[in-house]
């Protein structure tokens, strides 16, 4: 049966670690992976703008001996020109998989179900499962484990945050979430996250004071205030999200060896200063290189034989 990959919530943990080693190879090896993949073919179908979602899976693709074919909003039409039901049997019938950028997670939902190959979340508005994974394998190399440390995602409690939290909480992360009231994360991921963190001994808080948010934190993480679909309401969420900009004085309050984490792009001056994300502790482009190397693993475990 094919497997799709469209939220962390679907993976075990043992499968979350499985997909860290393969990394890990893939990262240290990469010479014995030229050909894992020759001879398929993936398809990236992107409504919204992208640069790392889609250079890092064309690359990634290519670097395991396959191909990747683009196609923009214009080019498909999603559901105008054709019903999802019709691009995914079509696209069954000459790729081995489709990567799928989109706006309502309910489209990418269809898309996996009518699709006889596996469909891969690249980003919706409800979750952003390849991100929270490669921000995790981050943060375990450069921390050496995983268990114990406090990630602070301060910001919008959006398609990042949601799926971070259910990866900190299947990793055994604690993940704190500073944002405004009215902004936080969905209450079934809070839930959700709350149960798999409770079996796992760490947790999730959520706090509406970004000060009390980072306190102790070793990792700082931060996203746009305003994402991709949002923006009529960029004025207003300027106003709203301003205290909880991650500058020098937020930095302040964290452990002195925080790292910085942002997925990118970056609005720099709004939700993330200069000075924060050039510093020394910032690994931002750590995590966009991890993009592709946690997604091949991921291509591997799905279309690999
Ligand atoms: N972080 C991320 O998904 O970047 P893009 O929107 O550029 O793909
Ligand atoms: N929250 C952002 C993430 C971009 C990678 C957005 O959805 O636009």
């Amino acid at each position: 049966m094919k497997k799709d990959f469209i939220s962390v919530k679907d993976l075990e943990s043992a499968e979350i670690e499985e997909i860290f080693l393969l990394t890990d190879k893939l990262k240290r090896q990469k010479e014995k992976f030229t050909k894992a993949l020759s001879g398929k073919t993936i398809v990236l179908i992107f409504q919204k703008p992208s640069n790392r979602t889609r250079v890092s899976f064309e690359v990634g693709m290519y670097q395991l001996g396959g191909n990747a074919l683009y196609l923009s909003p214009h080019e498909i039409n999603l559901g105008v020109r054709e019903s999802i039901h019709d691009v995914a049997k079509t696209i069954s019938r000459y790729a081995d998989a489709i990567v799928l950028r989109t706006y309502a997670h309910e489209t990418i939902l269809q898309m996996a179900e009518s699709a006889s190959v596996p469909v891969i979340n690249g980003l919706s508005d409800f979750e952003h499962p390849c991100q929270a994974l490669a921000d995790v394998y981050t943060v375990r190399e450069k921390l050496k484990r995983l268990k114990g440390i406090i990630l602070a995602y301060v910001g919008d409690g959006n398609n990042v945050a949601h799926s971070l939290l259910y990866t900190c909480a299947k990793t055994g992360m604690d993940i704190h979430i500073g944002t405004p009231s009215g902004y936080e994360p969905k209450k079934e991921v809070v839930e959700e996250s709350k149960q798999i963190a409770k079996a796992k001994k760490s947790s999730v808080i959520l706090f509406d004071n970004p000060h009390q948010a980072v306190k102790n934190a070793d990792v700082i993480y931060t996203d746009v205030w305003t994402s991709m679909g949002q923006e009529e309401e960029a004025q207003e969420r300027k106003r709203i999200f301003r205290d909880f900009q991650v500058n020098e004085k937020l930095l302040r309050v964290a452990k002195p060896m925080a790292l910085i984490m942002h997925c990118l792009p970056a609005h720099r001056g709004e939700e993330i200063t200069d000075e924060v994300m050039d510093s020394k502790n910032s690994i931002v482009f750590d995590q966009a290189e991890n993009r592709m190397h946690v997604q091949k693993a991921i291509l591997i475990k799905l279309l690999g034989n």
